[in-house]
């Protein structure tokens, strides 16, 4: 750190780490992770921001695996952003700094860093050899479809990827680098949540039955199965928690004593509804004339 430059805070919780990275897609990170552990490869994230799901990544990486992470850091003398209005929002609030500075509240060595575009990997990192991959980075169509062509060549044929906001409203350009891939480039989903679709181009059957006994012990979310084109895909959705039981009503101060039969019968008869409405919907001067009509 230079003598200018002020020190940081240090996030204590990964809430305290400003991101978009959801309770249930951080425990479906962490099970996939744990399932692809087995069997080995390295991890590596296209877009981390300030750290938020590169902390939680951070977390499962072995002995001998390497982790790399790609952003621009929200400086262009290596690349520069698709979209100004992109651009503009991580140059107010990211940094590189930032970013090694939440990511070392939690873990004692930086990952790997290509701070540039992430069209930069496919010749980067070699191929067959990553066992999870995060797909978050650049939301346009363009640079998705690419991300997901560099991510098919190097992910291992048992490796997850993670796409981030495959459905979001503000995010077509997503979907249609997402199903393109679907239906265009063999890859096949296994679940997805809200945010997130997890996906690979390897077996799905094993992974949902693991996915499936893990969710039975996770009370917070719920599974579901769907069919598309033929092929089982689960859907988890976080459960809503429940709401704090309401606490016990005061007693009424005083009863209050049913209507007697008397004061029933003094009250004037209902007029039948369609009456009453056609009345009510009469300008008022109208009104009074039919009431007057009707009184005789
Ligand atoms: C939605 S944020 C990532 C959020 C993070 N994964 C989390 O869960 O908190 C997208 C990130 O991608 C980076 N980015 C956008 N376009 C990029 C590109 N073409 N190449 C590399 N990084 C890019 C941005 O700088 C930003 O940090």
């Amino acid at each position: 750190m230079s003598p200018t430059e002020t020190a940081l805070p240090k996030p204590a919780t990964l809430d305290e780490v400003p991101g978009w990275f959801h309770r249930l897609d951080q425990q479906l990170f962490a099970f996939f992770l744990e399932a692809t552990a087995e069997r080995g490869g390295d991890i590596l994230e296209m877009g981390c921001y300030l750290g938020k799901s590169t902390i939680v990544m951070g977390r499962h990486v072995q002995e001998g695996e390497s982790f790399t992470v790609c952003d621009l850091f929200g400086d262009e003398s290596q690349g520069t952003y698709s979209r100004e209005e992109t651009r503009d929002f991580y140059q107010k609030t990211l940094s590189l700094r930032a970013f090694e500075n939440n990511y070392l509240a939690f873990h004692d060595e930086l990952p790997t860093i290509v701070q540039g575009r992430t069209n930069v990997l496919a010749d980067a990192i070699p191929a067959d050899s990553c066992r999870f991959i995060h797909i978050d980075a650049s939301h346009m169509y363009e640079d998705v479809t690419v991300d997901i062509d560099t991510t098919r060549k190097i992910l291992r044929p048992y490796g997850v990827v993670s796409l981030d906001d495959y459905r979001t409203e503000h995010t077509p350009g997503v979907s249609a680098a997402v199903w393109e891939a679907v239906f265009t480039k063999g890859m096949r989903p296994v679940c997805v949540s809200g945010s997130k679709m997890y996906a690979t181009w390897g077996e799905t059957a094993d992974l949902q039955e693991r996915l499936r006994a893990w969710a039975e012990g996770v009370p917070t979310c719920t599974v579901s199965e769907d069919l598309i084109d033929g092929e089982v895909v689960l859907r988890l959705t976080a459960k809503k928690p429940k709401p704090a039981p309401k606490p016990a009503a005061e007693p009424a101060a005083k009863a209050i004593p049913a209507q007697s039969a008397p004061a029933a019968a003094a009250r004037p008869a209902k007029r039948p509804l369609g009456r009453r409405i056609a009345v009510n919907l009469l300008p008022p001067v109208i009104t009074r004339a039919v009431r007057r009509v009707k009184r005789g």
